[in-house]
Order: structure tokens, then sequence, then C-alpha cells
């Protein structure tokens, strides 16, 4: 395993779309190994674009950028895609039932039905929905929903996952079963979350940094 204590080391990277109305400028920005790594702005400010970079969808320019400390190579993204989930917006359940949600991911990657079973069971626990793993998925409330967008993206095991606006649309109640869902994940693997709500962030997260402007800087969180 490398020695770096950073998962993502950054100097200088920029972003910019093909129509040239927004650059993404980040001019340093490390991500610990552990916990939970928050980042807040307003909307339009760049958190998505920011995200699809960490996750090797988007790939912009730079002086430095480690990811487990080794330079990303533009030439092996696809194997870098393998290690990191990003977890959409607003991400989509497939019809079926939630189970089959989750087995998918694993069925694509050849894992045998029954280790995939065991798989699936484990993370519904930790987000706490086994008891709708038999619901059809378009039965679930959104709150549920967004919980079982995070047991798919933890099913795969990746190293890291990218999370844009967890709880964008929930009430209170569900606010908190995910924030306690989150919690419980980040034990085990890494989380980068991105809000507008920057209090939110500074309940879950040790480390905040401030997108403005599509402008990165990095602050304590107040926790
Ligand atoms: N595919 C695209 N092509 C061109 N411009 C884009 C594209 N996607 C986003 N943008 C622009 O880039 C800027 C940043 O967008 P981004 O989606 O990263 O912001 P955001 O902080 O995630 O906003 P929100 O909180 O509303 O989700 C916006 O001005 C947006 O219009
Ligand atoms: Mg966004």
């Amino acid at each position: 395993m490398p020695q770096s204590n950073f998962i993502y080391r950054l100097k200088d990277l920029t972003f910019s779309y093909e129509t040239g109305s927004f650059t993404l400028s980040v001019d340093e920005l490390s991500i610990e190994q552990n916990g939970i790594t928050g980042i807040a702005g307003p909307s339009g400010s760049g958190k998505t674009t920011l995200l699809l970079n960490l996750a090797f969808l988007l790939v912009g320019q730079w002086t430095t950028f480690e990811f487990e400390g080794r330079p990303v190579d533009r030439k092996r993204l696809i194997l870098l895609r393998n290690r990191v989930t990003y977890v959409p917006q607003n991400p989509i359940l497939f019809s079926g039932t939630v189970e089959s949600n989750l087995l998918y991911p694993l069925k694509l990657r050849n894992v045998k039905d029954r280790e995939a079973r065991g798989l699936v069971r484990d993370v519904a626990e930790i987000v706490d929905i086994e008891n709708i793993l038999e619901s059809r998925s378009h039965q679930v409330s959104g709150g549920e929903a967004q919980r079982v967008c995070l047991a798919r993206a933890l099913v795969f095991e990746p190293d890291v996952i990218l999370l844009d606006e967890p709880t964008a649309n929930l009430d209170e109640e569900n606010v908190n079963n995910i924030e306690k869902a989150l919690k419980a994940v980040s034990e085990r693997t890494k989380l980068i979350l991105v809000s507008h709500d920057m209090e939110q962030v500074r309940r879950l997260c040790a480390n905040l940094s401030i997108l403005r402007h599509g402008k990165l800087r990095s602050e304590k969180s107040t926790m």
C-alpha cells in the first residue's frame, strides 16, 4: 500500500467545459484517507464538476494530481474509475426490487450469487434498508431511495464514494437517517460529500472546503 496519508493530492487543477462558460480552479486540495471530507458551496459554484473530476469522469489540467499516493495517469483512467463510485445528485433506481438493484453491480462483476446476496445483506444492514429489500424500487420513498443508492455504491467496495448532495429534497427525518447511514459507511469507506448546506457539512465532516464561482479554498471545520 502507498504510504501517503492523503487519498487525493491536487495542485493547480483546472477544468473548463467546452462552452467556455465555467472554469473550475483548485489551487491546492489534499484529502485525508479517512473520515468524511466535505465541500460546500452555492448552486452553480462547481461542486458537481469537482466531484466528476475526482471520479476521473471529467479530465482537466493539473500540475499535481495524485490518487492513493500515485500520479494520475491519463492513459489508465478506466482503472481509476473502478476504484471510486460517484453517487449523482438525482440517483435513479432500476426497475425491479431493491435487492435486485443492489445485486446488479455484483452480477456485472461476476460475483457468485450466494456471495452477492451476503454482501447485499451486509450493506443493507449498514444503511438500514433490510426491511425494504423485497419492495419494488418505484414504491420506496425518496429518503429510502437515497439510502438504496448509497448501499448500491457501497456494495462495489470502492476505495472512495463521492456523494453529490445526498440529502437534497428530503425532510428532516430522512436527512437524519441518511446522515446516520453516512457515519456508519464512513467507518469502512472514504466519503467525499458536496452539499449546498454548510451546516450539514459542518455536522458530518472534520474538514471543510468551500467552493465559490469555481474556486476552492479550505478551512478547518468548527467541529
Ligand atoms: N455539461 C456542461 N456544459 C457546460 N457548462 C456546464 C455543464 N455542466 C455544468 N455547467 C456549468 O458549470 C457551472 C458549475 O456547475 P455544477 O453543476 O458543477 O455546479 P454545482 O455547484 O454542482 O450546482 P448545484 O448546487 O446547482 O448542483 C454552472 O455554471 C453550470 O451551468
Ligand atoms: Mg451539483
